[in-house]
């Protein structure tokens, strides 16, 4: 018997971006248990264009320091270059969410260094003792980060399910050619995100709000 549909929306509901993290580590069988999961996501032509370069212990300490090291050299330079603009709902969506992340943390509006501290918090894997680096075949183009998509938000949902929080974080692909050469991926291969991965620690205040969602009106255009 498949989960009902309100087993799985009260999983996908109680999951939300964790941005702070214990140390423990994940053992290695739950998170084959998650990948396992997350891979049964539909691909064009069941390619299954994702690959996963997955850091723990010591290599994730490296990735962290190598990542402020990037992030304080600065030089952004993803493979996929990032949204050009965000106009309008979207716009409107993007402040929210980040400026409850800001209330929830004490950072006020005009707080630059408060911000930016607060950003940083991207390149230490907000204290993750784990990090998922997510490619794509660079031939595969959109259609294959579209797939890897799919995979992204089935691989935080597995986990939610695991016990397991997460996040995605496309601030991470920021240093792509430091990201190929630290970890062996090639360039033929595009690096969209990283999911950052551990359990959460509940009293920290940046896991104290939850976003929202759109109603549907405002997204589905009904043609009966
Ligand atoms: C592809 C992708 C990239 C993201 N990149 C970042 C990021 O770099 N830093 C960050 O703090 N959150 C990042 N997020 C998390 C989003 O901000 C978050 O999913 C959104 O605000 C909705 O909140 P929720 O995940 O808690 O439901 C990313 C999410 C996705 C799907």
């Amino acid at each position: 018997m498949p989960p009902t549909l309100a087993e799985l929306n009260s999983l996908f509901a109680s999951r939300h971006s964790c941005r702070a993290f214990l140390s423990d580590p994940v053992p290695r069988a739950v998170i084959e248990q998650i990948i396992e999961t997350a891979q049964k996501v539909p691909s064009w032509c069941n390619a299954q264009p994702w690959k996963l370069t997955v850091t723990s212990g010591a290599q994730t300490e490296t990735l962290r320091e190598e990542l402020l090291r990037a992030a304080d050299a600065g030089g952004h330079a993803p493979d996929l270059a990032f949204p050009t603009g965000y106009s309008n709902e979207y716009q409107d969506r993007r402040r929210t969410c980040g400026w409850a992340l800001y209330e929830a943390v004490g950072v006020i509006k005009g707080d630059r260094e408060g911000s930016a501290r607060q950003m940083r918090q991207n390149f230490s894997l907000f204290d993750a003792p784990h990090c998922a680096i997510i490619s794509s075949p660079a031939e595969l183009g959109a259609y294959g980060a579209m797939d890897c998509g799919g995979f992204v938000a089935a691989f935080t949902l597995a986990a939610q399910a695991a016990g397991v929080a997460s996040i995605p974080q496309a601030a991470v692909a920021s240093f792509a050619p430091m990201l190929h050469q630290h970890l062996g991926i090639g360039k033929d291969r595009i690096i969209l995100c990283a999911i950052s991965f551990g359990y959460g620690n509940p009293n920290h205040a940046a896991n104290s709000f939850r976003t929202e969602r759109a109603d549907l009106d405002d997204f589905v255009d009904w043609q009966d």
